[in-house]
Parts: structure tokens; sequence; C-alpha cells
């Protein structure tokens, strides 16, 4: 326009002034304009911080890849800082040889890479009665999806030598929940992890360091933080966290119980309540993340008008097992009012469900599993709000 724009025709700061030298952040820090960026909780929803929960950011996010200071933080007896040569991971139970290995020894073991999504089985769960809480990071939130850097939990158990007797295992943290969980034992064989990187680096404190266990595809809870000891048993141990905990009330007051797979999910992020359409209509970019607990995401469905039209969504980035996918829409918008859904499909054929055929099966006493269809209602300003279309 006329007058210019001043950022074009006027000098800024930044170019009338050398920048820091190299070392002035020898460990870097995102950009001081991405501060808004970050993990938030719910205060209301726990009593402590201590065991509390907070929730990824996933509508400032892109591609598929979670970065380390934004993934979710699930603590039930807060972060443990651990000095790692004060570490040790056992192996005992019914096994030929228990054993004792150090940071150290675990770095002599082949090592494996590999991207997980990892999903708290509570995710959605506030919203298994009707909509509540307004916007992705808080109703989708409790997940993030990195590459872990570990060895195979089989190369252990080998080394210690598992007896035949020998079903399950319990893999317990050093935190002060001292937290187990039963996994049987075809699982523990087939691809769980024991991991010290995350994205290339350590581990950070939140997410276990130095050692966590890596379950891929099943609910978060299984995967112990801060792993310092592994059991080998013959049957589950029923512990708290899958008794009381991570086990759903059906409306017939029977439980499912180790439903340890995390369903076909999806999530649009992009536009969402903490994301509105700012630009008003014409050109516009949808997005969002789909994941599966048994393979891939071949396909994902969106509508912009509660389902009367589904289109299919452009997949961009690699489509790898148990991982995140990211998923695009690009529409032309009519500064109407819109109602915006995802349906993820995954490569066992499963079809993520509607909230209301969930609770058609399963009741609305859960908190556990809730994979439903989500809903954005966007009105003609751009905003957006959590909704349920029946
Ligand atoms: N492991 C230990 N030792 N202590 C914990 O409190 N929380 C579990 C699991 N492993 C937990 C733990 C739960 S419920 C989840 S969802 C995941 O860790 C969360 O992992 P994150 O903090 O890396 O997101
Ligand atoms: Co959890």
């Amino acid at each position: 326009h006329a007058a210019g724009d001043p950022v074009i025709t006027e000098l800024q700061p930044w170019m009338q002034q050398l920048g820091d030298g190299v070392d002035v952040a020898p460990y870097g820090k995102p950009s001081e304009y991405e501060s808004h960026v970050k993990r938030r909780t719910v205060e209301w929803l726990t009593a402590d911080p201590v065991s509390s929960i907070n929730f990824t950011p996933l509508h400032e996010l892109d591609g598929i890849i979670t970065p380390n200071g934004l993934c979710f933080e699930r603590h039930h007896a807060g972060t443990a800082h651990i000095d790692p040569a004060k570490h040790r991971l056992m192996i005992n139970g019914l096994v030929d040889t228990p054993l004792v290995f150090t940071m150290a020894d675990l770095l002599r073991f082949p090592r494996e890479n590999h991207v997980y999504f990892l999903e708290c089985a509570a995710n959605s769960g506030m919203e298994w009665r009707g909509a509540q809480l307004n916007g992705c990071q808080f109703t989708h939130g409790m997940i993030h999806n990195v590459m872990y850097t570990g060895v195979k939990l089989r190369h252990l158990l080998e080394e210690a030598g598992v007896k035949t007797s020998g079903k399950w295992v319990m893999p317990e943290g050093a935190d002060a929940a001292a937290m187990t969980r039963s996994i049987p034992m075809e699982k523990a064989l087939d691809d769980c992890l024991v991991a010290w990187k995350m994205n290339g680096e350590a581990l950070r404190p939140e997410q276990g360091y130095p050692l966590r266990l890596v379950v891929p595809g099943w609910e978060g809870n299984m995967w112990v933080k801060w792993l310092r000891r592994i059991e080998v048993g013959d049957e589950p141990w029923h512990h708290r966290e899958e008794t009381s905990k991570y086990t759903d009330l059906l409306a017939d007051g029977t439980a499912r119980r180790f439903t340890w797979e995390m369903d076909a999910k999806s999530v649009i992020t992009n536009p969402s309540p903490q994301a509105p359409i700012l630009h008003g209509k014409g050109p516009t970019v949808l997005t969002g993340l789909a994941w599966s607990g048994r393979g891939t995401i071949p396909r994902v469905d969106v509508t912009i008008d509660g389902g009367k039209n589904w289109h299919a969504a452009r997949m961009s980035g690699p489509s790898l097992d148990k991982s995140m996918h990211r998923f695009y829409f690009e529409f032309d918008w009519d500064g109407g009012e819109l109602l915006l859904q995802s349906r993820a499909h995954d490569s066992t054929g499963y079809v993520q469900p509607t909230k209301n055929e969930l609770r058609d099966y399963r009741g609305t006493n859960s908190i556990y599993h809730n994979n439903g269809i989500q809903t954005w209602y966007v009105n003609k300003n751009g905003e957006a709000e959590n909704v349920e279309v029946s």
C-alpha cells in the first residue's frame, strides 16, 4: 500500500547491531517470541502438582516429532532427579541368573532407534460425559512422539535367562511412587525397549532419566520411568495401577481389564479453540495428528460440516509403526460456521468411532481409552469451541 510497510521501509534493531556470539547459549533454547509455546496444566484436575499431569501444546507443533521440552508430564510422585552413576537396573525373579546392570553395561548391548507415540490411557478422559475442555492441548495433549534409542528388553532378558515358567514381567520405577505394572512376556520379548535417549539427547528428568521402559502402542502408564528393576513372574501382580486404576468400569458394573493397546485416534490441532482462524475467509490450512497402537495410519478423513461430507486428508511425513502421523486438508473457507472432525483408519482396517458409539458399548463411567471423534465448532469470527454433534 501507499505508505509502505514499515517492517520493510524502516531498519529493524536486529540489523543495526551485531548479534549474540556463538557461546551465549551453549545448550540452546527457543526464540523469546515463542514463550507462549509450553506445557500447561489444568489446576482443578489434581490436588497436588507432584501427582499430576500437564499437557503437550499440540496446536503449536507441526510434523510428527514432539520436542523434548514440550513432552507432557505425568508423575505419581514427582520427578526423580537420579545420578546415573548411582542408577542400576536389576533383573530378578524367574530367571537363571539374576543380573544388575550399570548404565555403562547397557551401552555395550546392540542399540536400536524407533519413533513411538506414548499416550496416557486417561487422554481425553475428561470428555467421556460431554465436551469439557477448550483446546486440543487439554483434550488430547497427554501424548508425545519421540525417537528412542535403547536396547531391546529381549536382549537383557536373554542375558538373565528366563525360566520356562516366566510368563510376565514387572517393571518398577526408582521414583517415590515405585510404580509397577504387569506386562505379558510375549510383549516383553517383542518390541519393548529399555531406552536412555529421546530425540538424540539423554532422556529429560521428567521422562525418566536415566532409563525408561518403552512399550510401543500400549498405554503410557506401562512405560515405567526411572526404571530400576524388572521382575520375571508366572502371573500378573494385580498392583494398584492395573486394578483400581487403568481399568474401565462398564455400565453393567463389570470392568474391562488389561486394555493395553491404544486404539486408533486422531484430532484436528488447527483450527482449534487455542488456534482460531485469524485471517478471515479464503485459503485455509487444516491440520492434525493421527495414531494407532496397532500399526500405521494409511488414511484420515476430514469433515468441515459436521459429517455431511467427508474428504480424504493429505498425509505428510513418515508413516511409522505405532507413531504419530501428520495430516493436512486445505480448503477455501467461505466465512461461514464450521463443524470440524477427523476420523482415523489404521492399518488393521479399524476405523475411529464416534463418542456416542463408544458410549453405546462402554457406558459413561469410563475415564480411560476415549478415542472418540472430536468436534470443533468454528464461528464466523474464526473462533473455535469444543462441542459434540449427535
Ligand atoms: N513411571 C514412574 N516410575 N512413575 C510414574 O508416575 N507415570 C506413568 C508412566 N510411567 C509414571 C511412570 C504414566 S500414567 C504415564 S501416562 C507415563 O509415564 C507418562 O510419561 P511422560 O511423563 O514421559 O509423559
Ligand atoms: Co498415564
